[in-house]
């Protein structure tokens, strides 16, 4: 059994997600209940190197549950992956007398907690916190959900141009390496095709889409490309419509940061208070470096460096339903 923790630090790193507030009010307001202190450390990893560190009461937490972003601020530190500047940010972390990490981020950022947890020694633990949903172990992050909602809110609106005018419109979502973004925004809004690349046939996904019958029985239709295509993206596939069945009339739509944004959905506050509220059970139970995670409605604990390995699987399943539902 390690050493008690008495005072845990909180960090939000990488892209903000949705939720990462209501993710940070859980973990606060449990370790408090716990007779805990919580020291905010903002600006992720740049911060715990500049010590921007302050504590937080019941109250910093106030009214932040609806909010999306991050109060805590994020960023993408290049000195933290410096020894000077790992090192700097363990001195901080001695200085403030933080017995704990939790950090709330994507891959890179858990990479970096499980880096900081070798190097000295020392507990972290790690929430998923990326629109992404791209953490092995877990069935969804912190974000996923209300990013995914925007998505079909948006290919919504974009369905009316694309039948008024009988065009067909390339989305390009976000979502790093991973089409789990791509693929379920294409099986929530009805779309006729996803484009991801976890989907390694040898056919070309352009070929079949046309082959399987574009305008046999339609006059419009959206296709979702995961951002994560190496070769382009929906720009590169607009563009070899427009060269190969020039009788198209096509378009494309870069949804962008707005995926990124906005009030978090009830599911990802949920999770994001289940997560936040265990991460603090976690520390009490004498948990180390594991990311908190869900699988099957049940909190799990996953070792960090398996749960950053990039290889979480899409069900392929779900590439069969939308291959038959769109027919
Ligand atoms: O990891 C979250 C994410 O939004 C990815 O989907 C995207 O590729 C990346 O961050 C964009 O990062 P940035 O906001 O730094 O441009």
């Amino acid at each position: 059994m390690g050493k008690q923790i008495k005072t845990v630090g909180i960090l939000t790193s990488g892209g903000d997600a949705p939720g990462m507030n209501a993710c940070i009010r859980a973990i606060t307001r449990t370790a408090i209940f716990n007779g805990m202190k919580v020291m905010g450390i903002y600006r992720g990893y740049e911060g715990l190197i500049n010590g921007e560190i302050k504590e937080f009461t019941s109250e910093s937490v106030s009214n932040t549950i609806q909010r999306g972003g991050t109060i805590l601020k994020t960023a993408r530190s290049m000195e933290f992956m410096t020894p000077e500047g790992m090192q700097k940010a363990y001195d901080n972390l001695v200085k403030f007398g933080i017995d704990a990490l939790i950090v709330i981020g994507g891959n890179g950022s858990l990479t970096g907690a499980q880096n900081l947890a070798r190097e000295y020694d020392y507990p972290v633990i790690g929430l998923p916190g990326t629109i992404d949903n791209d953490l092995y172990g877990t069935d969804s992050t912190i974000g996923y959900d209300t990013a995914l909602n925007t998505i079909v809110d948006c290919v919504d609106k974009i369905r009316d141009t694309a039948t008024s005018h009988d065009r067909i419109f390339f989305v390009e979502v976000m979502g790093r390496d991973a089409g789990f973004l791509a693929q379920n925004s294409a099986i929530a809004a009805g779309a006729e095709a996803a484009i991801i690349p976890e989907d390694q046939t040898d056919v070309d996904q352009l070929e079949q889409f046309i082959s399987r019958g574009f305008r046999k029985s339609k006059n419009s239709s959206i296709v979702i490309v995961s951002e994560s295509k190496k070769d382009g993206g929906a720009m590169y596939y607009a563009e070899r419509v427009r060269k190969e069945y020039p009788q198209y009339d096509v378009r494309v739509t870069i949804l962008g940061h707005l995926q990124r944004g906005g009030t978090p959905t009830a599911c990802d506050r949920i999770l994001a208070s289940r997560l936040g509220h265990a991460s603090i059970e976690a520390l009490k139970e004498g948990q180390r470096n594991v990311m908190v995670g869900i699988h099957n409605d049940q909190i799990v604990y996953v070792p960090i460096d398996r749960a950053i390995k990039k290889d979480k699987p899409i069900d392929k399943e779900l590439i069969d339903v939308l291959g038959v539902l769109s027919i």
